[in-house]
């Protein structure tokens, strides 16, 4: 019996020493150890033995058994090991992963542009709130109350009071209550107008708003530093005039176009700006001595003035946040 027992035990040491799957594993299991296995049956053989022959016997068996079982265990992890090394297996050969890097918006290449044109020109930059009281945004622009200049901006009224502000003109108002003389700054900033949305409109769009208040300030410099603006922004070139127009905080008040001529198609002219002289009524309400000073200011349209620069002709695709538009840039 106790050779049986030990050819048994190599054939079966041999056998998992060949084993390299699981599959491979679990059949040998089978075959040996189950049940009816080869091994399993050494012990019905081993209970029909002569009563003095058994603890010796016994003891042989249950040794080799247990080394058995320890052999098959450690094989039985070392397989699984070896499969769960695989999942993890790094392909060194691959190619790298690409990182994208990110880019300004267009829209903020611009504004940062012309705030650094404004710059070199002695303005300085401030800001104000996008949730504006009427006040500002009207009232304290002469604006009066239900005069229908109110109409010409299509504003979203939060309450009797609050709105979100249609332009950024307030912020004029509220440099002159809280500012100094002289005044030199512009004001970039996002303006809401509930307006019906079209390529041409938007309910959002960005201004940038200047205001420049001393003694013996006048028309000719402010038409001096637009075109200044001009030239550098579209180039020494650039095609522009002055038309006159109405604000009810400037007095005179004009708008400036641009002419454009996309390639193959017929030019025409673009207006980019509103400006003029403020109006002594808005000094006087916001507390200026119209005797002494005067001033002048303009609103710039971002987005018209970037769909100039690069011939868009869409003002919705800023908005819409497509890479490809935005990749371009
Ligand atoms: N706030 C005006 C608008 O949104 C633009 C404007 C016109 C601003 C004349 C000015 C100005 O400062 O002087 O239509």
């Amino acid at each position: 019996m106790i050779d049986k027992i030990e050819k048994l035990e190599k054939e079966i040491k041999e056998a998992i020493a060949q084993v390299a799957t699981s599959k491979a594993a679990e059949e040998l299991r089978i075959k040996y150890f189950s049940k009816k296995g080869e091994f399993t049956r050494l012990f019905d053989e081993f209970r029909t033995l002569p009563r003095e022959e058994k603890p010796k016997v016994g003891q042989f068996l249950n040794k080799v058994k247990n080394e058995l079982n320890e052999l098959f265990k450690a094989k039985q992890s070392e397989i699984k090991s070896a499969a769960e090394s695989s999942k993890n297996y790094i392909d060194l050969t691959l190619p790298g992963k690409k990182r994208e890097l990110g880019s300004y918006h267009l829209l903020t290449q611009t504004l940062r542009e012309i705030k650094s044109i404004f710059r070199t020109l002695g303005f300085s930059i401030h800001e104000g709130p996008e949730l504006e009281s009427d006040y500002y945004n009207f009232e304290a622009l002469n604006f009066p109350p239900d005069h229908p200049a109110r109409d010409m901006q299509d504003t979203f009224f939060i309450n009797d009071k609050f709105l979100l502000r249609t332009h950024t003109s307030p912020v004029q108002a509220r440099l002159m209550q809280s500012t100094d003389l002289p005044i030199r700054a512009i004001i970039p900033g996002k303006v809401y107008r509930n307006e019906a949305i079209s390529a041409k409109s938007y309910c959002l769009f960005h201004q940038v708003e200047g205001l420049y208040i001393d003694e013996n300030v006048t028309f000719a410099e402010l038409v001096g530093t637009l075109v200044s603006f001009a030239r550098e922004f579209f180039g020494a070139d650039v095609k522009y005039r002055f038309r006159p127009s109405f604000f009810p905080f400037t007095e005179p008040s004009a708008e400036v176009d641009i002419w454009w001529e996309p390639a193959g198609k017929e030019g025409r002219w673009l207006e980019i700006l509103g400006c003029g002289m403020v109006d002594p009524n808005v000094l006087e309400f916001n507390g200026i001595d119209s005797e002494k000073y005067t001033g002048y200011a303009f609103g710039l349209g971002i987005e018209r003035m970037t769909m100039l620069k690069y011939g868009i002709d869409d003002i919705r695709i800023f908005f819409d946040n497509d890479k490809r538009f935005l990749e371009q840039f």
